[in-house]
């Protein structure tokens, strides 16, 4: 089920139910998206190490100053799911996608998928003429999914950053990927 968007407006579906997956949603709960900020970054529970909790932050921020669009998924108080939509990236207008997951528990139930929409809902709202995203080369079954939602291998990635350990090392990290693309 989906319903017309408009920023700041929530995106509501209801999730399909996965027997074992061993998640604390049933069928009855469903997934909203809509705009987050810094107060959900404190409830995003997975994968969370302090230089990424600060990354999101960061991010809230910047939603605040109206170059990103940071979007969550709720799922009973819960958020399960983020990412960004960048609209500074990308010299020629298109949207950036990144920092997009889903909590491990919630995967495989549609709300990647529901994101990525209100996600590309969003960059047509703001008159993007495409939308691109990276994905790691050890991430195959994350580029199929994008493959099947419409998005076409544009070139290759190099995703380089790095960050400073609550030990105080510095950590390098470089992975090659390709270069997605969807026409909006
Ligand atoms: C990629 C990701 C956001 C998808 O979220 P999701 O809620 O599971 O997505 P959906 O339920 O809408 O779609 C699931 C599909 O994603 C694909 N997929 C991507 N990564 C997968 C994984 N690690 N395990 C299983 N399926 C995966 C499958 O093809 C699956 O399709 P299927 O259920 O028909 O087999 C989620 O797997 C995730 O957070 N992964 C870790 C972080 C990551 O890789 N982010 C993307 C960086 S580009």
């Amino acid at each position: 089920m989906s319903f017309p968007v408009r920023p700041g407006t929530q995106r509501v579906r209801w999730l399909p139910d996965r027997p074992g997956s061993g998640t604390v949603a049933t069928v009855a709960d469903p997934v909203v998206v809509r705009d987050g900020d810094a107060s959900d970054v404190g409830r995003m529970t997975w994968a969370a190490t302090e230089h990424l909790r600060a990354a999101w932050r960061e991010q809230a921020v910047r939603a605040g100053a109206g170059e990103v669009c940071f979007l969550v998924a709720v799922v009973d108080g819960h958020v399960v799911g983020k990412a960004v939509v960048d609209w500074t990236h990308n010299a020629d207008g298109s949207a950036w996608l990144w920092m997009f997951s889903v909590h491990p528990d919630f995967r495989r139930r549609g709300i990647g998928r529901h994101v990525l929409a209100e996600a590309e809902d969003r960059a047509r709202l703001h008159g993007c003429p495409a939308i691109e995203m990276a994905v790691d080369d050890d991430n195959p079954r994350a580029r199929d999914l994008y493959v099947r939602e419409g998005y076409t291998v544009a070139g290759t990635h190099m995703d380089e950053y790095e960050y400073t350990e609550t030990s105080g090392a510095t950590v390098r990290v470089a992975s090659p990927g390709a270069l997605l693309r969807k026409a909006l």
